[in-house]
């Protein structure tokens, strides 16, 4: 089975305060899904299955920036807080409604799963998490989209979940080995490389020491960043689950790396030994 995640950076202009669907991204992203899906290859571990999880971008970020999630608040603050939960939670269904448009268009039998509805966090990690049924639909020839979203907390009442946080759940209790994030850069470099132009690309990361400098990679992300993701997907790698981190922006990366092709990225694993080193 793999599980994909299409960061909110491809999808959306992230870096615009407003919402806004990066429709180009979109539809090449689900044509290469859809072209993925329908190639013969028999070793492909698509056979097994596909989950999508995508993130929120300038959907779910400023918003959530905006009404501080996350943070704790006095109690006379709950029903402000309370419709910016209401807020946050209806823009990403917007976007996953617009994504969802796409990937049917390309065939693709989606089945839509608002983790808002059946997730929730103790201090901002996963508590409850309704696996079930995503296996039944997998079962049944679906392919789950799940997404970054606004949950219930039970210690600060509301949390934001990234998609790079339900993935590494999903992965680690479906045991999955074939992870693929796609993001806008080639993978994860030494700083930076939207910054820095001696930053260089690190092929295997197998711990954070290996990054110079943690720094956001957008400027608004208030689910980590880079960091944010990399720190899921080590935890991925600590268990011996491995994971790659591609560009999506770059046309076929993300059908090649579904049909198992080899592609320029970040590998994360703690197995060395299989790259050589
Ligand atoms: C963020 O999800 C969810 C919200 C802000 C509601 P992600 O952290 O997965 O989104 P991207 O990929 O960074 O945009």
């Amino acid at each position: 089975m793999i599980i994909l995640k299409i960061g909110g950076s491809i999808l959306t202009k992230k870096d615009l305060a407003k919402p806004e669907v990066d429709y180009e991204n979109l539809e090449r992203i689900a044509s290469e899904i859809e072209e993925s899906l329908h190639s013969d290859d028999l070793n492909s571990d698509l056979s097994d299955g596909l989950i999508i999880v995508h993130g929120a971008g300038s959907f779910g970020h400023p918003p959530a920036s905006k009404y501080k999630i996350g943070e704790s608040f006095p109690i006379e603050d709950y029903p402000f807080k309370r419709l910016g939960f209401a807020e946050i939670q209806n823009q990403v269904k917007k976007l996953n409604s617009i994504i969802c448009d796409s990937l049917i268009k390309h065939n693709i039998p989606v089945v839509s799963m608002p983790p808002s509805s059946f997730v929730t966090t103790v201090d901002k990690r996963i508590y409850e998490f309704r696996l079930g049924l995503i296996k039944k639909y997998i079962k049944e020839g679906y392919v789950p989209v799940l997404y970054g979203d606004i949950v219930l907390d039970e210690e600060l009442k509301m949390a934001i979940i990234s998609g790079d946080q339900i993935l590494q759940y999903i992965a680690k209790i479906l045991k999955s080995d074939n992870i693929i994030l796609g993001t806008d850069v080639n993978g994860v470099y030494t700083k930076n490389p939207k910054n820095h132009k001696d930053s260089k690309l690190i092929s295997v990361l197998t711990n954070l020491n290996q990054i110079e400098e943690l720094e956001s990679t957008t400027n608004i992300d208030v689910t980590g960043g880079m960091v944010g993701k990399v720190k899921e997907l080590l935890e991925l790698a600590n268990l011996g689950i491995d994971s790659e981190i591609i560009n999506a922006n770059t046309p076929k990366t993300i059908a090649n790396a579904l049909q198992s092709k080899p592609v320029i990225g970040t590998k994360l694993t703690s197995k060395l030994e299989e790259y050589n080193y």
